[in-house]
């Protein structure tokens, strides 16, 4: 009898157990808690696209960040943001630590052979950036003077191509504040920066810096998402990027982050 008890008991307890872990199960698929978490790459040093507003705290937000809510929310995915160096995005692709990256990224060709890209969703120009009353307009007057750039990105490369014609000094750095510091520190004469991202710092300066927008390769201007190679999302992505570029959505995005 008491055997008997005992079994009875224990099934009881048995069935309390499963149905628990049921319910639980369940739960967890009723609240979402399945939504898979994707990394987004980002270096967020580039307002407005990212960057930390510390007066405000330490998230990292810009119209990139909007963007990537945006289009993660409608294809039911979570995101978490991965800072790093501008340069270490494309190996961090390859390697698989995070899922795609929005950092305002332009598809050139080179970087088309390592990593996918969806459509461009903004475009812009690059900006010479110096002392104010440096004298320094163009291209040309970059001549016998020191220019900074960021380390793996295009304007690095542009700067590069003019090298080959105007004797320049070239300095990467890996952050764009530092290029900011070098030429209010008179280390650098110049710095060659995204016109859209130079803005903020033309107006923090207190006219202490000017800045001249310089010819730019249309092809080699925009931003795009970028993925592994291979990787389905870039499809998944493309589509609903293409539905808010023509309704509008991305269009009020950039009026919230660029037209200030
Ligand atoms: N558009 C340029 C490039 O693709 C610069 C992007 C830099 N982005 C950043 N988050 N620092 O090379």
């Amino acid at each position: 009898m008491k055997k008997l008890l005992s079994l009875l008991v224990s099934s009881i307890l048995l069935i309390g157990l499963l149905s628990a872990c049921g319910a639980g199960s369940e739960e967890k698929n009723g609240s979402g808690a399945q939504k898979k978490v994707l990394k987004m790459g980002t270096s967020a040093d580039y307002a407005p696209f990212e960057y930390i507003d510390t007066a405000k705290g330490n998230e990292i937000i810009g119209f990139d960040v909007d963007l990537a809510k945006m289009i993660t929310k409608e294809l039911g995915y979570e995101f978490e943001i991965v800072d790093m160096d501008f340069n270490g995005l494309i190996p961090a692709l390859q390697s698989g630590k995070v899922d795609f990256v929005l950092a305002g990224m332009t598809p050139t060709k080179d970087r088309k052979k390592n990593v996918d890209f969806s459509d461009v969703y903004y475009v812009s120009r690059n900006m010479i950036v110096s002392k104010k009353g440096s004298g320094i307009k163009t291209v040309k007057d970059l001549k016998g003077k020191t220019v900074g750039v960021q380390t793996g990105s295009i304007q690095e490369e542009e700067a590069k191509k003019i090298a080959k014609t105007v004797d320049m000094k070239l300095e990467s750095r890996n952050r764009i504040p530092e290029l900011i510091q070098e030429i209010q520190a008179g280390r650098f004469d110049a710095a060659i920066i995204e016109d859209t991202v130079a803005k903020g710092y033309l107006q923090t300066s207190n006219g202490k810096l000017e800045g001249h927008t310089i010819p730019t390769n249309e092809q080699e201007a925009g931003s795009a998402i970028a993925f592994p190679k291979g990787s389905k999302l870039r499809d998944e992505f493309n589509k609903v990027l293409r539905e808010k570029i023509e309704n509008g959505e991305v269009d009020q995005l950039i009026k919230k982050w660029f037209d200030q």
